[in-house]
């Protein structure tokens, strides 16, 4: 579905990426992580082929997006559900029409279930009886969950979500990570790719993480695994943001018990 083959990509002299290969297949839900600024914005963009690069090859529903004219793109980006950073809304259309002007250029689905999918879509970004309100008139917040709500309106092949929750405050960030959960367990044969800078909402609905630092994938697995046997570093950037965690919650994210114990039960 995803595939990233000894990508290389450089903004001037500086150069971000360096040989970045992974693979995604059909239904997989991963979670891309890394610091802030080192290159996750621009692989998803560069997959989309919104930004060029320099070595090696992507693709994406088995195309070249890249080096694809512009008609085969507009098929490919019809199958694809993304939601960057900024929500993405047209200001001058509300929110019903935002979700309602995606399905009717992306989908074949009539009136009827266009609207269905918008009541359903906007319950369950907790946001019911928003159709008829501008982008101004909502909060940072709930534009970014009308942005998610969007990329799903299309019953998208693959989805990706571009740090989904980032700025906002822990109730919404809450709602959002609990839809994506559910999102990650009933559409089973979506896939689905989260980029984030956050670990602990990354290992919320991906088994699998891809961590890209200093240019490079410096590992790509499970992050239970992880966890316990990545190299230091590894092990460093995941466990930071976890072992401050409550206990309980801890126990509720299913973290190892070697890891628990070790940075719980010892204290
Ligand atoms: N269009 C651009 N021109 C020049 N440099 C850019 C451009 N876009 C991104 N960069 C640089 O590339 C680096 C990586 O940016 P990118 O947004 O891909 O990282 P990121 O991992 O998504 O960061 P964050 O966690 O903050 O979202 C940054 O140093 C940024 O300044
Ligand atoms: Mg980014």
């Amino acid at each position: 579905m995803i595939s990233c083959e000894g990508v290389h990509k450089s903004y001037g002299s500086f150069q971000l990426l360096r040989n970045i290969t992974f693979h995604i297949k059909k239904g997989e839900k991963v979670s891309l992580i890394g610091p802030g600024g080192c290159g996750k914005t621009t692989l998803l963009k560069l997959l989309l082929g919104l930004v060029p690069f320099e070595g090696g090859h992507t693709s994406i529903l088995g195309t070249d997006m890249q080096n694809s004219k512009r008609y085969i793109q507009n098929e490919i980006f019809k199958k694809i559900g993304v939601s960057f950073q900024n929500g993405g809304l047209f200001d001058f259309m509300t929110v019903e029409e935002n979700l309602n002007f995606a399905m009717i250029h992306m989908t074949e689905k009539n009136e009827l279930t266009r609207m269905e999918t918008i009541k359903t879509l906007l319950s369950a970004v907790k946001l019911p009886g928003t159709e008829k309100l501008y982008p101004h008139e909502l909060s940072g917040g709930m534009k970014r969950r009308v942005g998610i709500a969007r990329a799903l309106a299309t019953d998208p092949l693959v989805a990706l979500f571009d740090e989904p929750t980032s700025g906002l405050d822990p109730v919404t960030s809450t709602i959002i990570l609990e839809m994506i959960s559910n999102l990650a367990t009933q559409k089973e044969g979506m896939t689905l790719l989260v980029a984030t800078s956050n670990v602990e909402i990354a290992i919320r609905f991906a088994d699998r993480i891809i961590i890209v630092h200093n240019g490079k994938v410096i590992a790509d697995g499970p992050w239970r695994s992880l966890l316990i046997e990545g190299s230091d570093w590894v092990k460093h950037f995941l466990s930071v943001r976890l072992i401050g965690l409550d206990l309980e919650y801890a126990r509720d994210l299913n973290l190892p018990d070697e890891f628990i114990e070790k940075h719980w039960n010892s204290k």
